[in-house]
């Protein structure tokens, strides 16, 4: 997720950390301004606007390119790393990059070795796996690899890259990779609810957990989870403020785009939300085909009017 959603889902609440999309490393030296592209929280001492720590995430597949980036990536700012061997896009495997690492456990250990020994020790540096690449039989030695390399920290997306997003997610897996480490870990994958927050917690063992789409379908389910733990009262948010939100975020991203594209992001998305939120389903409808950012803005109006009325 961008910046801007970021600041979004901050500002609602329950997240304790976030990490940028990830910057693809080759064999090139990236000067800073890829680094606040993805990061622009690095001229805000790597915060979200509400003061909630963002990670930089890397991905590549040589160790040294991967150390020296990292060293330019602290010098631009970064406070935290984070190293991504999960993602499953057949460009960025077919680059020897992301989930395909997973076939080769030395790899992940010397690309995160590199990455650990080139920056200062307080810098922590993290890691990010699925279960396996063609199937689920090499996150121990994946994990083992990356404690061994010295990250601070496991997350483990519950599935394979073979599995790509299809539910369900291998939760159960979590739970031997913390019988065979003692690098905390973080569960992700499949959490959309706070039923499924705690049957993950109880599958995995896990405290901590890393939420992909589910915060996006539904921007305050942190909240919600944080809320059910300590026992407090909490109103989830209501289709009209989401819909304020999603106008807010719409005119911020207005001016990054050429107008054709204007509604993209939005209608991105709105495509997460309307899991959690039928009117979502509906909005998507009547702005899928708009193009033009008045008929845009026009449906917002009229939407948010409607609401407020018969909220009135
Ligand atoms: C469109 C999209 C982009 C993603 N980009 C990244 C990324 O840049 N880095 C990363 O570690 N994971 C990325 N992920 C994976 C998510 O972080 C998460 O691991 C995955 O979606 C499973 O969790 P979820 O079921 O909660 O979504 C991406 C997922 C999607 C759907």
């Amino acid at each position: 997720m961008d910046h801007q959603v970021r600041d979004i889902l901050t500002r609602i609440g329950g997240l304790d950390g976030c990490v940028t999309e990830f910057v693809r490393v080759t064999d090139q030296v990236l000067p800073y301004k890829v680094f606040l592209r993805y990061a622009p929280e690095l001229e805000n001492n790597c915060l979200t606007p509400n003061g909630v720590p963002v990670k930089l995430q890397l991905l590549g597949g040589k160790p040294e390119p991967m150390a020296i980036n990292a060293i330019e990536a602290v010098a631009a700012g970064a406070q935290a790393l984070d190293l991504n061997f999960g993602c499953p896009a057949k460009t960025v495997n077919k680059n020897d990059g992301g989930a395909c690492l997973l076939r080769q456990p030395d790899r992940v250990y010397a690309i995160v070795k590199a990455v650990r020994d080139a920056i200062p020790t307080h810098i922590p540096v993290s890691a990010k796996i699925r279960l396996g690449f063609e199937d689920r039989s090499s996150y121990l030695e994946n994990a083992q690899a990356v404690e061994a390399a010295g990250a601070s920290e496991l997350v483990v997306h519950a599935r394979s890259k073979a599995d790509g997003y299809k539910p369900p997610a291998y939760w159960e897996y979590i739970a031997d990779i913390r019988n065979a480490i003692s690098t905390p870990v973080v569960a992700n994958g499949e959490i959309w609810s706070l039923a499924d927050y705690y049957r993950c917690r109880e599958q995995s063992g896990c405290e901590d957990i890393m939420l992909g789409r589910g915060l996006l379908a539904c921007p305050d389910l942190a909240r919600q989870i944080k809320a059910d733990i300590a026992g407090e009262e909490y109103r989830p948010l209501t289709w009209d403020e989401i819909c304020q939100m999603l106008f807010n975020y719409y005119q911020q991203t207005l001016p990054r785009y050429v107008e054709k594209n204007c509604g993209n992001r939005v209608k991105q998305w709105l495509m997460y939300l309307r899991r959690q939120y039928p009117q979502a389903e509906i909005f998507f409808e009547r702005i899928k085909r708009a193009r033009e950012p008045a008929a845009i803005e026009l449906a917002f109006r009229e939407a948010l009017g409607d609401y407020a009325r018969v909220e009135g």
